[in-house]
């Protein structure tokens, strides 16, 4: 890299604007949606869709409620050009959508183009030339005067084609991009368009579509607003024009740019799913409707069955989605951080008390709201606190560690974790808890028990294994558990200690209903340890858990 980059870049001139609107308004309901997927998507893809890869994507965008899409450029290959007919011809295309398709200013495309949409319910014919200062230079070596003729040759094309679609009952809405529009200058992009609005004649009745392309993100998104409000304010007949934005996202701000296009006065947002397009992307349509929606917009967007329109995306595209992508990722409600993962355990219980306005650390939305379950929320690896191997023992297993126990595990754990350098499953870290408090059986192993009381007085007889050797053993105690205590360490040699805490749940593994015992006991030296025991007996699994405990002590 330089050491001095203002030898060679250099910074994106301000927008001559008074007195700006947006930053103090707030959106407040959904734009109209268009997607790109099967067009500026598809064109992206080291190899784009097949005609049946189409279909199934505009089938899963019909689904999630999107009523404009831009099916393709029909003219750019037969592959584009019959899937059009297909879905005409087919009848595959709801009354409530429109398809729209993407055309360059040339007559033998636009005509390809119009036979392809013959049958259509409803369309948008989209066209587009490009007009920034180095596309002028460099690629098209024309004058703005020269670039504005292209423009307004291709709109008369256009328009006199048009009757051969509306004849046939099509209703034909008509859009315009002055493609890399962000790196235009505004009043050159507001004399282009004017020059295709004088062609096409829009009417506040019959509007056309403005749609104003950020193809390159080449400047902060507050200039991306900047350039939005400026159109929105100085363009001839406002109230005759949808004002579309398509952003791209080079500086990694295509979602910002979006929505503070919005904020700006636009009515449409062009983007795709999971923000596939060319090199970085483009707009992630998912996040902006996702972001709209934890605000309590309701987006006209349905993303219920995200995992199916991931599936969905991957086998019609062949990429895949980030796992860090906002609300799509594989990671996006998993918390690998103890603290977070304690936050948002604690946020979980309460929402469930009052379940109204959500309000849980660290998510910023429901995760079911997406088809998305509780137990993706928290995996466990070193970074992870108590909270986190607490509420995986519980969702996936039901085990229900006390507060304490949880303390004293969590650390374990972690340890554990730690050595294997990963990541661990519930499985694994249930497999950690058998192995520290349920198998344990030395110096103490239990063979046999048998407990009886007498006017209040229990005699316990068991047999342990004790230092490999089997012996049998007896004590007595106002309860089972205090005479097994009295057993152990008046007759079985174990050091003094006494039960502090003592907690019982019913497990169900399998179609065995089994009880899950945890002991604290206190040792002579005030030493707290835990121990827990499983049995289909509940007083099994309470004996089993005092050894445990003491096991552990030693
Ligand atoms: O990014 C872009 O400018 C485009 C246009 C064709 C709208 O995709
Ligand atoms: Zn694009």
């Amino acid at each position: 890299m330089l050491k001095n980059p203002s030898a060679k870049y250099q910074p994106f001139p301000a927008i001559p604007i008074q007195n700006r609107q947006w930053p103090s308004r707030t959106i407040t309901k959904a734009p109209i949606w268009c997607s790109v997927d099967l067009r500026d998507g598809n064109q992206a893809l080291a190899v784009p869709m097949n005609v049946s890869q189409k279909l199934d994507m505009f089938d899963a965008l019909v689904k999630c409620g999107f009523k404009e899409i831009e099916v393709g450029f029909p003219s750019a290959s037969n592959t584009e050009f019959s899937f059009n007919r297909r879905l005409i011809e087919e009848k595959r295309i709801p009354d409530d959508v429109t398809i729209q398709v993407l055309v360059q200013a040339r007559e033998d495309l636009i005509e390809k183009t119009v036979q392809s949409l013959i049958g259509a319910k409803q369309v948008v014919i989209h066209m587009y030339n490009s007009t920034s200062p180095a596309q002028r230079k460099y690629v098209f070596g024309k004058t703005k005067e020269e670039i504005i003729e292209v423009a307004r040759h291709g709109a008369k094309l256009i328009k006199d084609r048009l009757h051969r679609l509306t004849e046939g009952g099509t209703k034909v809405t008509l859009q315009y991009s002055p493609e890399s529009f962000s790196a235009t200058e505004v009043e050159f992009a507001k004399e282009i368009s004017e020059a295709v609005m004088d062609v096409w004649q829009p009417t506040p009745e019959h509007k056309m579509i403005l749609n104003l392309p950020d193809t390159v993100e080449v400047a902060m998104p507050n200039v991306y607003a900047d350039q939005i409000e400026w159109i929105c304010t100085n363009i001839k007949n406002r109230d005759s024009l949808i004002i579309s934005l398509h952003t791209h996202n080079d500086r990694g701000t295509g979602t910002a740019a979006t929505e503070l296009g919005l904020l700006a006065g636009a009515d449409r947002v062009e983007g795709t799913l999971f923000g596939n397009g060319e090199r970085t992307g483009n707009l992630d349509i998912v996040q902006v409707a996702m972001n709209l929606y934890m605000h309590g917009t309701e987006p006209k967007l349905d993303f219920s069955d995200m995992n199916g329109l991931i599936a969905m995306y991957e086998r019609t595209t062949g990429m895949t989605v980030p796992a860090r992508q906002p609300y799509s990722g594989e990671l996006v409600f998993t918390a690998f951080s103890g603290s977070h993962q304690d936050a948002i355990k604690k946020g979980l219980s309460g929402y469930d008390q009052h379940k109204t306005i959500w309000d849980v650390p660290y998510l910023t939305i429901d995760p079911h709201d997406i088809g998305r379950e509780y137990h993706e929320v928290i995996r466990v690896n070193s970074q992870s606190g108590k909270g986190g191997v607490a509420y995986l023992l519980e969702s996936e297993f039901g085990i229900e560690l006390p507060k304490d126990m949880q303390r004293e595990f969590g650390p374990i754990a972690n340890d554990l974790v730690d050595k294997l350098g990963r990541e661990v499953s519930g499985t694994e870290l249930k497999g950690m808890f058998w192995k520290e408090y349920i198998e344990r059986e030395t110096p103490f192993a239990l063979h046999h028990f048998h407990a009886d009381g007498v006017d209040g007085v229990f005699t316990c007889r068991c047999s342990l294994v004790v230092n490999d050797q089997e012996r049998g053993v007896v004590g007595t105690g106002n309860g089972p558990i205090a005479a097994f205590v009295n057993a152990l360490v008046s007759d079985a040699g174990a050091p003094a200690f006494e039960v502090a805490t003592y907690r019982e749940q019913s497990l169900s593994s399998g179609t065995e209903a089994a009880a899950l015992a945890f002991i604290q006991i206190k040792t002579a030296t005030g030493k707290l340890v835990w121990g827990a025991g499983v049995d289909t007996n509940i007083e099994l699994a309470s004996i089993k858990a005092v050894l445990s405990a003491v096991n552990r002590a030693g």
